[in-house]
């Protein structure tokens, strides 16, 4: 299903105030099992770009690049889980992509869960190619089990 209503995806401002942190934070936690804490969010902000995606005006997602020169990362990406399977985490990735290209980055880079199906197949429906995998990359945690990471990039 794709959402009718208005999405834009737009790079939010460098200094963002204690309310937009406190959304993003709440995004975050309702998105991710394994979420990041409030101050790495805020942290985020340093020398990253930072993606929003919002449906009606209201900000439902968001997204962290890194860019080094001609090469980006994808550092996170989610959206509220009541929002999810409408488009929004393509339109959102298609937007962070955009942005970091417009900068310069000629691949972009990621690693994900190899459980992670939703994720993957985002990633592979926006152009991403498995280029490897990462034996028990991401640590157990009070909630998540060790795991692999897939290792995969895009030529933006
Ligand atoms: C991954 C995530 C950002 C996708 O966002 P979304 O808005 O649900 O994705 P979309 O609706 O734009 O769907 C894009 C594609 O993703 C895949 N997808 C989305 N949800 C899926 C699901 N539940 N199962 C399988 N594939 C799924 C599909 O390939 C879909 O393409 P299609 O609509 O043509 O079938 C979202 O599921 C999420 O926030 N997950 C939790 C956080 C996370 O795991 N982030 C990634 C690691 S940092």
């Amino acid at each position: 299903m794709t959402d009718s209503r208005l999405i834009e995806c737009k790079v939010l401002k460098e200094e963002p105030t204690k309310d937009l942190l406190e959304e993003l934070y709440a995004i975050e936690i309702s998105a991710h099992k394994s979420p990041w804490t409030f101050d790495g969010i805020a942290k985020s902000f340093n020398g990253n770009i930072v993606i929003g995606c919002f449906l009606d005006k209201k900000l439902v997602g968001f997204a962290v690049m890194q860019t080094v020169l001609d090469e980006s990362e994808l550092l996170t990406i989610g959206i509220m889980p009541e929002f999810q399977g409408r488009g929004l985490g393509k339109s959102l990735l298609s937007a962070a992509l955009s942005e970091v290209k417009k900068r310069g980055a000629k691949k972009c880079f990621l690693e994900v869960r190899v459980s992670n199906l939703p994720a993957l197949s985002l990633y592979e429906k926006t152009g991403f190619k498995k280029t490897g995998i990462r034996k028990n990359y991401y640590v157990k945690t009070a909630v998540l089990p060790a795991e692999d990471a897939y290792t995969m990039v895009s030529e933006l």
